[in-house]
């Protein structure tokens, strides 16, 4: 197996599909040097309606993957696989390969600026049935409470490129309208699609609330982990950039053009097939 700790080694990202290109955006902005691998495993999406078996089991392969490419790092840019599958994603990369998901630094982002406030946090079932931002929240800072919401649709109907338009805004607002959710005064989108759909929250919300986007914080976690480990490109030459997917699909290949211009290389990685 080609494995490398090298500063020049690439970072491995990956979600189901084209949310995670929200967090490999904020990571190549923070990180113009670095170079990613980023994996949209297309043939499986929506994760978060699958079992915690079955997330666990794609995250085994995609980790390997990842390893075998050299990465000297793993973002795990899926709320829903950083709630049901960290663990299986260190242990596939092994010790010295760091692994960063998306949720903690969340919560930390949380606990320090949103003492003994309510928060709301939207996301697939799976990542709210594991109760993942409850649980960690709960344990770091007790005085916050935590509504929280499965938007099951949303992850699809943003895969398909429905956003900005009038279906769109129907789904987003019944959502939001539902009790748990009143009396926020921020909200996570915990999960790495709504970005995405950003804007029309905060239309919802007439900017009263704080959105929290958490692509950018996470994006700072990763550089704070490079740095501890010493693993950072030292160059100024920008990056190259890897998008590979399970399964082709132009919405995909549009969504990463959308976000990295017109030089991106995507490449289908059929892991599932022969
Ligand atoms: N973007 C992912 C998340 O953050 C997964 C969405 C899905 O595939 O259901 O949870």
């Amino acid at each position: 197996m080609k494995k490398t700790s090298s500063n020049t080694a690439p970072i491995g990202i990956f979600d189901s599909g084209i949310g995670g290109l929200t967090v490999a955006n904020a990571i190549c902005k923070l990180l113009p040097a670095e170079n990613i691998v980023y994996f949209g495993d297309t043939a499986h999406l929506p994760y978060g309606d699958k079992s915690p078996e079955s997330i666990r089991h794609y995250a085994a392969k995609i980790t390997h993957y990842l390893t075998e490419q050299g990465c000297k790092a793993i973002v795990i840019a899926c709320n829903t696989a950083s709630a049901l599958a960290l663990e299986t994603v260190r242990d596939n990369a092994g010790t010295k390969i760091p692994v960063i998901n998306v949720v903690d630094p969340a919560v930390d982002y949380l606990a320090q600026h949103f003492k003994g406030k309510k928060v709301g946090v939207i996301g697939t079932k799976g990542t709210v049935n594991s109760r993942i931002y409850v649980k960690k929240i709960n344990k770091v800072e007790k005085s916050i409470d935590v509504a929280q919401l499965a938007t099951p649709l949303l992850a699809s109907m943003i895969e398909e490129g429905f956003f900005n338009n009038k279906i769109s805004k129907t789904i987003i607002n019944s959502y939001l309208e539902k009790k748990p959710l009143a009396g926020i005064e921020a909200l996570v989108l915990g999960c790495t699609h709504y970005p995405l759909i950003k804007p029309e929250i905060e239309s919802f919300y007439k900017k009263k609330i704080t959105i929290l986007d958490t692509s950018e914080i996470v994006a700072k976690a990763v550089a704070d982990v490079l740095t501890k480990s010493e693993l950072l490109n030292q160059t100024d030459k920008s990056g190259e950039r890897q998008f590979c997917v399970s399964d082709y699909t132009k919405g995909f290949e549009e969504s990463a053009r959308y976000f990295f211009d017109d030089k991106i290389k995507l490449k289908e990685v059929r892991l599932w097939k022969e």
